[in-house]
């Protein structure tokens, strides 16, 4: 292959003068050599095809090991705060756990928890990726129900969904702990998670936010229920007495459904900048739905229940007079050390 051997010579004078050593690839030498194959006679073609494309195939790992040791950088362990083979006085100092603190939304939420905890609640986390039968169908959204547009979810290319709310968890919750209802139980269980909206960003929106869900369901449990345990948990939240009251709303997954508003903590009704005229909206609530029950395999006319949702970040935002919700997820130190504890 006399003719391979000058071919390669060319190619390596060439690519001495190149720039753009990319270039190699594209060089009239290579398109000679493979505009020949097809004039040969057939017996030859396979040997002289693949003695060209051996001769590419050099070229490009020429160029490969060209790049290695150009651009690529050893990769980072992402999950090693330093290189555990070197000896111990050469590690870098990691910084002392002083110099951080707990973020405010989970210092609120663990506060949060553990009220409900006294209150006789279980806590269940829910999930960071779900479907759509969790997100709507068992929540008595059907295929098309229009009430599904209210939630901008995000889906992956395969359709699953990350989660919009921590309603998602009903379901679930319930069928696990059906047991337990059946043989006379009154099950009480709270559902923090981050949820996830393709919103429009603004000081009140996020795309990310945390909410708290809530689930109470056995023999008997009435709307009587569902108001003294929010107000219990709101007046031991805020350590004082406060007026709550409902007003009718919908949510496919509760009938009736209501919106939640107390007086407002921190002006007892007078109107401030929190709450303008002297009540907040703070939560989603109502009696589940009998079609929720069943999906969870519970039979509705004998045990009935109730569950209410709502956001973490705002009653943080509330608390600490933080004007803009997106400070929770955007890293700034100035920020979270006031927080420091
Ligand atoms: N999942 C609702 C939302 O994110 C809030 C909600 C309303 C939750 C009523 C509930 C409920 O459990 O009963 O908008």
């Amino acid at each position: 292959m006399e003719q391979i051997e000058n071919a390669r010579q060319n190619l390596l004078a060439e690519y001495e003068k190149l720039d753009d050593k990319t270039k190699i690839l594209r060089s009239v030498e290579f398109k000679k050599l493979y505009s020949q194959i097809p004039a040969l006679p057939p017996e030859q073609r396979g040997e002289f095809g693949q003695a060209v494309n051996g001769l590419k195939q050099e070229f490009e790992q020429k160029l490969a090991s060209l790049q290695d040791s150009t651009s690529t950088k050893p990769a980072i362990d992402v999950t090693a705060p330093f290189d555990v083979n070197v000896k111990l006085t050469d590690q870098p100092q990691v910084l002392p756990a002083s110099n951080g603190s707990i973020h405010p939304l989970m210092s609120e939420m663990d506060n949060l928890l553990s009220i409900f905890e006294r209150m006789g609640f279980e806590a269940e986390e829910s999930r960071a990726i779900d479907d759509d039968y969790h997100m709507f169908e068992a929540l008595n959204f059907p295929e098309g129900h229009p009430a599904r547009d209210d939630y901008d979810t995000f889906m992956t290319e395969e359709g699953l969904i990350a989660p919009a709310h921590t309603s998602t968890m009903q379901n679930r919750v319930l069928k696990a702990r059906k047991e337990r209802i059946e043989s006379g139980e009154t099950i009480q269980v709270v559902i923090p998670g981050r949820v996830f909206r393709n919103e429009d960003l603004d000081a009140r929106h996020e795309h990310t936010f945390y909410q708290l869900e809530g689930v109470v369901v056995g023999e008997g449990i009435n709307t009587g229920h569902l108001i003294a345990t929010l107000q219990t948990f709101l007046e031991t939240y805020y350590e004082k007495e406060l007026e709550v009251k409902t007003q009718p709303f919908y949510f496919p997954f509760t009938e009736p459904s209501f919106e939640f508003a107390m007086s407002c903590p921190f002006c007892d009704k007078a109107g401030c900048k929190v709450c303008g005229q002297g009540w907040v909206e703070i939560l989603g609530c109502g009696m589940i739905h009998p079609n929720v029950l069943k999906m969870a395999d519970i039979d509705p006319e004998k045990y009935t229940g109730f569950a209410w949702g709502g956001g973490i970040d705002r009653l943080v935002m509330m608390k600490h007079d933080i004007e803009d919700v997106r400070h929770f997820h955007s890293g700034k130190l100035d920020f979270l050390k006031q927080f420091g504890n």
